[in-house]
């Protein structure tokens, strides 16, 4: 069976990683989280002192950005310039300026051939919000995830409670939304399905419904080419 390019965009919370995570494994594919990537972004514009909001700045950042992605047992963790920055990278402060960075023509440009790179010569799922519509859009099999609103907050609390941070339910719903609302409304490569995308809502399925439905989807495509 050929070894596809797998694409799952959808907004935060839907379930994504872990979706995408499992289904590499499942299918034995690699795994690109472009997510990830932004936020590498946003971590050394903070550090260097550069505003979220400069794109030519941002955009050299996102040239040169040093990264890589090593599965470390069951996780894959991500080193920039050879420091590990999984954690570092996962904060409610960094998932914003992820967002704000996402949002600047240059950053989308600088790292549009990285992405493309990373996911060369197929046997990948790829995971953000723009993969199935401009890093890889002859991919093969395109999913678009998503769940309501409330049960991603959910998630996405329990998820941040896990890794020991002090928040609560309404402060990470207004985050997602308006995370969600950046991501959706920006100029460059706004989240939306791919026309030719699946839509799955993950709100009332368990995660290993989910992959098995999106493996069945990626086999039959994968038969097919
Ligand atoms: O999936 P995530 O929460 O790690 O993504 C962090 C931010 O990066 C998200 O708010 C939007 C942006 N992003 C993007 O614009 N395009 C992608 N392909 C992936 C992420």
């Amino acid at each position: 069976m050929r070894r596809i390019v797998v694409t799952i965009d959808g907004p935060a919370g839907a379930g994504k990683s872990t979706v995408a995570k499992q289904l590499a494994r499942k299918l034995g594919y690699r795994l690109l989280d472009t997510g990830a990537i932004y936020r590498a972004v946003a971590l050394t514009a903070q550090r260097l002192g550069i505003a979220w909001t400069d794109s030519p700045k941002c955009g050299q950042l996102a040239v040169d950005l040093d990264i890589r992605f090593e599965f470390i047992g069951d996780k894959n963790h991500v080193f920039l310039a050879g420091e590990d920055v999984t954690a570092a990278i996962r904060t409610p402060e960094i998932s914003q300026g992820a967002s704000q960075v996402s949002a600047l023509p240059e950053v989308r440009a600088g790292l549009l051939e990285l992405q493309r790179r990373l996911g060369a010569g197929g046997g990948v799922v790829v995971e953000g919000r723009d993969t199935g519509t401009v890093v890889f859009p002859k991919a093969d099999a395109k999913f678009f995830l998503t769940a309501t609103e409330a049960e991603r907050a959910r998630r996405r609390l329990s998820e941040l409670t896990e890794s020991g941070a002090q928040v609560d339910y309404e402060k990470t719903l207004a985050e997602i939304r308006e995370r969600d609302l950046r991501d959706s409304s920006r100029d460059v490569a706004p989240m939306k399905p791919a026309p030719d995308a699946v839509l799955v809502d993950s709100s009332a399925q368990t995660i290993e419904q989910v992959v098995d439905s999106l493996a069945q989807t990626v086999e039959t495509r994968a038969k097919r080419i």
